[in-house]
């Protein structure tokens, strides 16, 4: 304690002594508060963001406007340092930010870390320096928090959003999909995150992963390359899970080789639709026909409303070649992160200012982890160190430039819906939303796969026969009657088994019952087996 305390007050006069000469600081890092500082209460908070993604812009100002609502004003809290340091992306200059902040500028708490990939490598490092860390990463796994009791996962998991998605698949009945996931060469966990996740959410609704392909800004398979491959593959339905960099070159190459035409599904995750309103015109012109699964937060408030107008002016000032400075769910989370900060601080603040300079990491953690308030992405309450997942998203379609139309919603557990309130009618199919304009578009339904070579026109409904025997010898096991409308009635044990059998297929394709006289062995003869 005593080491600590000599540090900081010999840090204080360096900083003083150098806060007249700020101009010649290190751009990567920020100090906010320094004009209004007070020598005796005075507390550093770090955050590591990437300053080169649109989430880690939206988060630094963000975080800065927190700092300013709820430190800024004088009053009983003390003022706060928060030191901004660029991640760029790399694991090195994560980490180095993660040491200079905890050594050098002895930070409280870190925030950021937009990944799980950053969120991992500073976890050891924060617990074991016992500095709170609050992630601001969306596929941080939920054991985490437990192994590492100093990480709060301070955004709210996106797991469900499979879920959606093979709600949307189940509701076109496309059987096969193709994901495309992001391949970092430090960042295996990516997939590792989310595949289970969407392979279990897609054998529930008895839909399979047809190939499950990396791509990469930079790897030796070039994005067109790996596209062409695809789009001589059967299935036409692709998931795209990667960074918005990365989508925006794969779209880009896509429409290029007519892949976003009549015939191929395009569905993207929250990493790239929440910042789809940031991307420019000619992106959205190769996007034309996407289906997009958004993080969902409540814009129709007015906390959001004027936090809304305030960000827009900040986030211009600082970022003004930036397309549109409008706040997505990035901005949102930080603000709430740091707000949950100041109400630690707060509580703690009936204390004399030193202990609450040097409390410990503990009583950080302990009143972090008490917040409960409503944030601007919903209740701040955390359970074992996350917060409530997010079990609502918005379904958008890419239509036109620069825009995208909401769809609607889908809630876990009720399905789609037109909107989010009291009176809304849920729906398990997505055909409930009404029109979506697909690429290409056509206004029918994309089969999802590609047309057979010697396709005819009954391709599409090709079924197996299926014979059953009418004798009416075993009626326990086939029972073959007919309907009052002429349909065939079939029931029975043996059939019960084939339909059970069927359900757990992931493959099975359509059938239909035909009724066959006589034995077996003319049964086999007649060979009613076959497709049609
Ligand atoms: C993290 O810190 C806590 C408390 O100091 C300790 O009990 C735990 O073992 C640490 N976890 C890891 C993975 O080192
Ligand atoms: C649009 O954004 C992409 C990707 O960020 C970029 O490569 C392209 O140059 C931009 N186009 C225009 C017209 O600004
Ligand atoms: C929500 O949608 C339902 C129909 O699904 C409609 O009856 C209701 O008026 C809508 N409510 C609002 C607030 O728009
Ligand atoms: C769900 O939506 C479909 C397609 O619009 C419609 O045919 C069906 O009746 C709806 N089901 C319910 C329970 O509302
Ligand atoms: C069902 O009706 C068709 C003619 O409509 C007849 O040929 C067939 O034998 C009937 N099947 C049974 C099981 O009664
Ligand atoms: C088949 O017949 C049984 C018994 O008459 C009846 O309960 C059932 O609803 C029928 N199934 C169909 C699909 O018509």
């Amino acid at each position: 304690m005593l080491h600590i305390s000599h540090f900081f007050l010999l840090f204080l006069i360096i900083f003083l002594l150098s806060s007249s000469n700020r101009a010649t600081s290190n751009e990567e890092e920020e100090d906010d508060g320094s004009e209004k500082n007070q020598p005796d209460q005075f507390i550093s908070l770090g955050a590591i963001v990437d300053f080169n993604s649109r989430a880690g812009k939206e988060e630094k100002v963000a975080m800065k406007m927190a700092v300013n609502d709820f430190f800024g004003h004088g009053g009983h809290l003390p003022t706060v340092l928060l030191h901004v340091k660029n991640s760029r992306g790399d694991p090195l200059q994560t980490a180095s930010s993660a040491k200079t902040l905890i050594k050098k500028h002895h930070a409280r708490v870190i925030l950021g870390l937009g990944t799980w990939q950053e969120t991992a490598i500073v976890a050891e490092l924060a617990n074991k320096s016992k500095v709170p860390l609050l992630s601001l990463a969306n596929e941080v796994p939920s054991g985490a928090c437990s192994h590492w009791p100093y990480l709060v996962n301070a955004a709210r998991s996106q797991f469900a959003q499979m879920k959606a998605i093979a709600a949307i698949i189940q509701s076109w009945g496309w059987r096969k999909v193709n994901v495309i996931y992001e391949d970092t060469i430090t960042n295996p966990s990516l997939t590792a995150g989310i595949t289970p996740y969407l392979i279990k959410a897609l054998q529930e609704v008895r839909s399979v992963v047809n190939d499950l392909v990396p791509f990469s800004l930079f790897s030796d398979h070039s994005i067109s390359e790996n596209l062409m491959k695809l789009k001589d593959g059967q299935c036409r339905v692709f998931i795209v899970h990667t960074s918005a960099t990365l989508a925006t070159e794969i779209f880009k190459e896509a429409k290029k080789l007519d892949m976003m035409e009549k015939d191929f599904v395009w569905i993207t995750t929250n990493s790239i639709t929440d910042v789809l309103h940031t991307l420019n015109a000619t992106t959205f012109s190769s996007m034309q026909g996407v289906l997009g699964v958004k993080s969902y937060f409540s814009d129709s408030n007015k906390h959001f409303k004027h936090f809304r107008t305030r960000f827009q002016v900040e986030f211009s000032k600082q970022f003004p070649k930036e397309t549109n400075p409008k706040p997505g769910i990035h901005a949102l989370q930080a603000y709430d992160a740091v707000r949950a900060v100041s109400l630690a601080i707060s509580r703690n603040s009936n204390r004399k200012f030193y202990s609450a300079i040097l409390s410990t990491g503990q009583n950080w953690l302990k009143g972090i982890l008490n917040s409960n308030f409503e944030g601007l992405t919903g209740p701040i309450n955390f359970k074992r160190g996350m917060l409530a997942p997010s079990h609502v998203y918005r379904i958008v379609n890419v239509v036109g430039v620069e825009t995208y139309i909401d769809l609607g919603y889908w809630t876990e557990g009720l399905g789609f819906s037109v909107n989010i309130s009291r009176d809304s009618v849920y729906n398990e199919s997505m055909k409930f939303l009404g029109q979506v304009l697909w690429p290409g578009r056509p206004w029918s339904v994309p089969g999802g796969l590609k047309e057979a070579k010697r396709s005819d026109s009954s391709q599409s409904q090709a079924s197996l026969k299926i014979g059953v025997p009418t004798g009416k010898t075993h009626v326990e096991f086939v029972n073959v009657r007919n309907n009052s409308d002429g349909s065939l009635n079939v029931t029975g044990f043996a059939i019960e088994v084939f339909k059970a059998a069927v359900k757990l297929s992931l493959d099975f394709p359509p059938y239909k019952f035909v009724e066959v006289s006589g034995t077996y062995d003319s049964l086999v003869e007649k060979l009613c087996l076959q497709v049609e």
